[in-house]
């Protein structure tokens, strides 16, 4: 299975005044334990990392042995720039690709491998977790517009993981009709094309906010929680 990980955001909420992928947890990079997660995995056979070029030799450098092992891609201004460039630097023989953020580093490999099993059976996956809180659609002065019912709300995470060619079509139309998401299977979405959920945990945040890099700590710290 061929890998894509997004690495090219500033990290503008985490307010650390750097990439957050470069921040250090428990001795090593943010990135460091992504890749190393993705690398425990059985699925993958290619790894794409896909950065900003000022920050290459950085990104490279604090991933350690496994930079060898992955290719480097240039980034873009967006999410969705960025994964379109590593979309077009897959090899010609890549039919299907796992798109996961450089800022989950908590993931978990059996489940990146779930979603590669499952991308066998279908042209679109995406791990999610239910939602626990009651969420709010609110208006542009902060009222509350209405409330969707919880039972049919999921939070997105990554892997996502689509065939390739379906992807790279929805990714052209998006640029077309200037469509700006945040994650992958939105567009498919907006063309009525089918993504399947699986089941992941809770675990799997996307490290954003300084609160999350406590958590991330944590379960550094307890592998087995
Ligand atoms: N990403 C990317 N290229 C961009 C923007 C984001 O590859 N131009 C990547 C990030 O590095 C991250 C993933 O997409 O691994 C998810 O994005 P997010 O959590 O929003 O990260 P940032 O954009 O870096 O953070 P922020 O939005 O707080 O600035
Ligand atoms: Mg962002």
């Amino acid at each position: 299975m061929h890998f894509l990980i997004p690495a090219a955001g500033s990290g503008s909420r985490m307010k650390a005044g750097k990439n957050k992928l470069l921040i250090d947890l428990e001795g090593e990079t943010l990135i460091y334990w992504t890749i190393k997660s993705i690398f425990a995995a059985s699925s993958i056979s290619w790894i794409g990392i896909i950065g900003q070029p000022f920050e290459k030799k950085l990104l490279l450098n604090s991933i350690k042995h496994f930079c060898n092992k992955v290719e480097w891609i240039n980034g873009g201004e967006t999410r969705q720039e960025s994964v379109f460039n590593g979309l077009n630097s897959l090899p010609k023989d890549a039919e299907k690709v796992l798109i996961h953020d450089g800022a989950r580093c908590l993931v978990n490999p059996e489940l990146i491998d779930k979603c590669a099993l499952e991308l066998e059976e279908n042209d679109a996956v995406i791990l999610a977790t239910k939602v626990t809180d009651t969420i709010k659609m609110v208006d542009h002065k902060g009222f509350i517009k209405e409330t969707p019912n919880r039972k049919n709300l999921w939070a997105a995470q990554t892997p996502q993981g689509f065939l390739v060619d379906k992807l790279k079509k929805a990714h052209k139309i998006a640029i077309d009709k200037n469509w700006l998401v945040t994650d992958d299977a939105s567009l498919f979405e907006r063309l009525n094309w089918k993504v399947k959920i699986i089941e992941g945990d809770y675990k799997n945040i996307k490290i954003t906010s300084p609160i999350d890099l406590k958590i991330a700590k944590m379960f550094l710290n307890n592998p087995n929680y």
